[in-house]
């Protein structure tokens, strides 16, 4: 019998004889090894994960890796509120603060392809710019929301009154307080959309309101023109090379109540977008994508479908394809036009018009919505808008990345819309673990008043790549947005060198600005 306090003495000595043998230390240091080469394994199958950095690119790399740790960190360490997932109403002055941001910024993104073409430009524009012109009238809803028109005198009768927005605004105690209450009234950041609105049902029935709120005013043909060339301008200004922008293309209309039809909408786009390009070489481009309602009776999306056909073939460098969109939960899924979305295809020859679906933004498993990938897959969709639902069907995935079908995955859309509340819970946060061909993108950035695509690119890097994600994960975004365009072959090419350049200005630029010492070595 040995005492327990020799059996203590025993048993450590027994494990340092043990340890210290070439089999115990080469168990341990095999184990080691393995380990690193799993996890290292694991995070190279990330977006980014196969980048291999210049020098220049790791010393910029390392500083967003400062940035962004030590956000990380202080809220880990410290056990407080992770504002980068939270609420995007919450987290938006924080962000705005950030040095990350201003990182972000400023870094070329590449193109923003999931964008809605009421929904882009800046709500102080629209209030501080459009409204200001004659022939703006206002006037209050039931529910207590403003709506826009232009008129050249409004209707005598009419259950909402009008009134001209330049004499109300002359009235007002303080112009800005005025111009203050409109932007308030169209924001849907107003109030915390998560706490004010129950459910993403509630806030979509806000959200669609905003663009009765202001269709009657951006439509106007001259207003129109600007604020297309002003969301050209802010994407520019926040460094976005590129954009497609989704819109249904009709109804631009004049003064004299000529409403004009959808070619004359992408001419329209087409012509300032050439007119921008010219003014600004640095910027690479954009093009559109026609896109119906899902609420529409199936013969008005027949004609939609046609027209479409008719403008891309017409306008194949800019008039890309068709998309519907509207609350998938609310209105009709894919399956209920199937005849007309395949009338393209039972043409002879058959006419492959692209597809950019938007399809499974939703939590509600199972249902129509889901379903809803299913179908845009079927019908060979170029790319798919959310795919919010898709890590729920393996098989769903695993046809979307065999066919390399990007995905357009909008973060703050899906936070404000009630889907995701913090957003590292965000469901593409796994696939993009996984490579995933996905790209980032803003939906309706203004109507929540954020950046062009700053904020969204904000969010992805600090809540939906991990701590340990890298400069890389960034750049590969940038070039994904370009890769999954909607761009032909030699426009992509062009395109990337243009990126690169400003790639490659920012990687020297930001080097100048926070590591001088480093760029006088
Ligand atoms: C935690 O908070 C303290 C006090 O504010 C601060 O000094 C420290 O740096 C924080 N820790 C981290 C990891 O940020
Ligand atoms: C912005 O940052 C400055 C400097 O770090 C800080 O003093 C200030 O409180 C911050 N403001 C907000 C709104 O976070
Ligand atoms: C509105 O924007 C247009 C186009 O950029 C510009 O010409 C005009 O002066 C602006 N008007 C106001 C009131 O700012
Ligand atoms: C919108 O404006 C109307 C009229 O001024 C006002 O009654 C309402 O409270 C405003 N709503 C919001 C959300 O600002
Ligand atoms: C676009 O430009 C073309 C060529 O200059 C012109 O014929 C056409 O009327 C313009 N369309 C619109 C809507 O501006
Ligand atoms: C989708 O593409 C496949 C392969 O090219 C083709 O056989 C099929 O007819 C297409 N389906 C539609 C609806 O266009
Ligand atoms: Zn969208």
């Amino acid at each position: 019998m040995i005492c327990p306090r020799h059996l203590r003495v025993f048993i450590s000595v027994v494990i340092c004889i043990l340890i210290s043998t070439t089999s115990g230390r080469s168990i341990y240091n095999d184990y080691m090894q393995q380990r690193k080469q799993l996890i290292q394994d694991d995070s190279k199958l990330r977006i980014g994960g196969k980048l291999v950095l210049r020098s220049d690119e790791k010393l910029v790399s390392d500083f967003f890796m400062k940035e962004k740790t030590k956000i990380i960190e202080s809220s880990r360490q410290n056990l407080t509120l992770y504002m980068p997932a939270v609420s995007f109403f919450l987290s938006k002055p924080q962000i705005d603060n950030s040095t990350l941001l201003k990182l972000i910024q400023r870094m070329p993104k590449g193109g923003a392809l999931h964008l809605h073409d009421m929904s882009v430009t800046s709500l102080d524009w629209l209030i501080k710019n459009a409204t200001y012109r004659d022939n703006v009238y206002m006037c209050v809803g039931d529910d207590s929301l403003i709506n826009f028109h232009v008129f050249k005198s409004p209707p005598k009768h009419s259950d909402c009154v009008w009134h001209s927005v330049k004499d109300e605004r002359a009235k007002a105690a303080s112009v800005d307080d005025f111009d203050l209450m409109l932007k308030r009234n169209l924001s849907l950041l107003a109030t915390d959309p998560l706490t004010t609105y129950p459910d993403n049902a509630h806030i979509w029935i806000r959200f669609a309101r905003y663009f009765l709120q202001v269709y009657n005013l951006i439509f106007y043909a001259p207003i129109f023109k600007d604020y297309y060339w002003r969301t050209l301008e802010e994407f520019r200004a926040d460094n976005v090379q590129y954009i497609e922008l989704r819109g249904a293309m009709s109804g631009v209309f004049d003064l004299d109540h000529t409403v004009h039809n959808e070619e004359f909408g992408v001419q329209l786009y087409q012509n300032v977008t050439t007119e921008f390009v010219q003014a600004y070489p640095d910027f690479v481009g954009a093009k559109v994508i026609m896109s119906g309602s899902r609420n529409s009776k199936a013969v008005k999306i027949l004609d939609q479908v046609k027209t479409a056909m008719y403008l891309n073939q017409k306008y194949p460098d800019f008039m890309m394809g068709y998309d519907l969109v509207g609350n998938e939960a609310a209105y009709n899924p894919l399956l209920f036009y199937i005849n007309e979305l395949l009338y393209p295809a039972t043409q002879s020859p058959p006419y492959k018009l692209p597809y950019f679906f938007h399809a499974g933004e939703t939590n509600w498993e199972g249902t129509d919505i889901d379903d809803n990938l299913a179908d845009a897959i079927l019908l060979n969709a170029t790319r798919i808008g959310h795919g919010y639902a898709l890590n729920k069907h393996p098989k769903l995935a695993q046809l979307v990345r065999a066919k390399n079908i990007p995905v357009e995955v909008n973060p703050i859309s899906n936070q404000v819309l009630h889907l995701v509340s913090d957003q590292r819970n965000h469901p593409m946060a796994s696939l993009m673990a996984d490579n995933f061909p996905i790209v980032i993108s803003s939906d309706d950035c203004a109507t929540w008043e954020a950046l062009p695509l700053s904020h969204d690119f904000y969010v992805a890097f600090m809540d939906m790549s991990g701590e340990d994600a890298d400069l890389t994960f960034l750049k590969q975004l940038a070039i994904n947005s370009i890769r999954y365009s909607a761009m032909s072959h030699s426009e992509k090419h062009k395109a990337m060198k243009l990126w690169e350049t400003k790639w490659d200005m920012f990687i020297k630029g930001v080097i100048e600005e926070y590591m001088p010492s480093y760029h006088l070595k």
